[in-house]
């Protein structure tokens, strides 16, 4: 039993420690937006583009940090979706 328990916080604790999701859903009213965390963490490999305090929680993330940050990059890069159906899917 106790085998079970260091087990299962070990998971735990390791996923939210040391992982993030690979890719990130946020809901919204215009649909959802799937991010994927992962291929941007590979592609842009500077974590404080978008974590300036360290990984983890963004604090006020939310739709005008993320349309400044997200679309922001994608047009500069011309790169990436930059319209609101590109990333907002029912
Ligand atoms: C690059 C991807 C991207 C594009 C393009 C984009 N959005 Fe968003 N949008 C997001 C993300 C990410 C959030 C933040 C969701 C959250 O706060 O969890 C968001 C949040 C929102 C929200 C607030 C959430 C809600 O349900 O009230 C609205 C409204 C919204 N977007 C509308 C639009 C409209 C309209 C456009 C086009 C002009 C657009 N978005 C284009 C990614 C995008
Ligand atoms: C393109 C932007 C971007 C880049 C680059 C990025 N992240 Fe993130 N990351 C996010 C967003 C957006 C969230 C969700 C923030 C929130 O909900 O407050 C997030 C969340 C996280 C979380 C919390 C996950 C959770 O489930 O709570 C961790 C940990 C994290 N990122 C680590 C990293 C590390 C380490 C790097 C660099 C190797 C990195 N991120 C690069 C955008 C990015
Ligand atoms: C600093 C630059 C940068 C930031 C910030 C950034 N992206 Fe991107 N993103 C890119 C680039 C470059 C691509 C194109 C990758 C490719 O085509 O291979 C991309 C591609 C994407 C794609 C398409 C992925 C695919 O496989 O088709 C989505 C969805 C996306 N980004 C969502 C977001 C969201 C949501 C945010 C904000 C939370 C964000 N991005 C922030 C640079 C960025």
């Amino acid at each position: 039993m106790k085998g079970l328990i260091v087990a299962v916080t070990l998971i735990v604790f390791g996923a939210s420690a040391a992982l993030a999701a690979e890719c990130m859903v946020f809901p919204a009213s215009m649909g959802k937006v799937s991010f994927p965390h992962k291929e941007h963490q590979t592609m842009l490999k500077d974590c404080k583009i978008c974590h300036e305090k360290g990984p983890g929680e963004i604090k006020g993330f939310g739709k005008d940090m993320a349309h400044k940050l997200c679309i922001g990059c994608h047009k500069t890069k011309k790169a990436g979706p930059t319209k609101c159906t590109e990333c907002h899917k029912k």
